[in-house]
């Protein structure tokens, strides 16, 4: 797990995202791609490699070979270039999410296109007719953007209906402050803060208020439990331990049955 101190410029640079935000970031030269997606450096330069891998490794699908690929929130780092070209290497057929500032600075897929716009409702039109017919849905470190902007069923609601039966959707890199709380609780955690900080201090106790922009471990459950409901399969998985923020983040896969 890592632990680095974080340049206050990036503190204050990725406070508070949203859509348009990012759409800046995007534009901003003096930016390297992974402040553009809204990290510092250090939590993903040289990681996106392994990021890929534990995706890869909780979705079979992407070993398929012509099969429809959405990711949305795509971004413009490594991660999203490394997509790009395992779906030319097995000929699948993607579809590329984001703003189109973010957007211009990734090359076009081999075989799909590029769609601009806030998902679901300005992407409604170009990927409705899609519908049931994509088996591999990725949306990576882009969810806790949406608890805060936008309406997480409705954007969960057309993941899932743009599945075809056996697709997978990953929601990726979700921040969990429940698991947050545990892992500061713990002696690992401990560990963690006082190198973090460079003090002896334990980390601050926590407190059982509602944190209207934190998403805890009710909102995983209750994902989980709407889509089950909905004739799905949905789990919640680890991250792979050398992940940078797995000590916090979990996934979650849907599979349409
Ligand atoms: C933290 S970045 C993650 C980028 C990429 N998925 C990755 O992990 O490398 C979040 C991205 O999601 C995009 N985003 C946020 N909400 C979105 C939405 N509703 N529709 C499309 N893109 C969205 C932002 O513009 C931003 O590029």
């Amino acid at each position: 797990m890592e632990q680095k101190n974080i340049p206050q410029a990036d503190i204050q640079r990725f406070k508070q995202l949203n859509f348009q935000s990012f759409q800046d970031l995007a534009q901003d030269p003096n930016l390297s791609p992974y402040q553009k997606i809204g990290f510092p450096n250090a939590y993903r330069e040289g990681k996106e490699r392994a990021i890929f891998e534990d995706i890869l490794a909780k979705m079979s699908n992407l070993q398929l070979p012509n099969i429809n690929v959405l990711d949305i929130g795509c971004g413009c780092s490594d991660l999203v270039q490394i997509i790009t070209q395992h779906c030319a290497e097995k000929s699948q057929f993607l579809l590329l999410n984001d703003g189109k500032a973010m957007l211009d600075l990734i090359p076009n897929p081999a075989q799909g296109a590029k769609v601009a716009g806030y998902f679901p409702q300005q992407t409604a039109d170009i990927l409705n007719p899609y519908q049931n017919q994509i088996e591999v849905i990725i949306t990576y470190s882009v969810f806790h953007y949406v608890f805060e902007e936008g309406n997480i069923y409705n954007f969960l609601d057309n993941c899932v209906n743009l599945l075809a039966p056996q697709g997978q959707l990953l929601i990726g890199d979700i921040p969990n402050v429940s698991k947050r709380k545990r892992f500061f609780a713990s002696e690992a955690g401990i560990k963690y803060h006082q190198n973090y900080t460079q003090t002896d201090t334990f980390p601050p106790a926590f407190s059982y208020e509602i944190a209207p922009d934190q998403i805890d471990d009710g909102v995983l459950f209750g994902i989980i439990q709407r889509y089950r409901n909905a004739g799905c399969e949905a789990y919640i998985l680890p991250q792979r331990a050398d992940l940078p923020m797995s000590n916090r983040r979990e996934d979650i896969l849907i599979v349409k049955n």
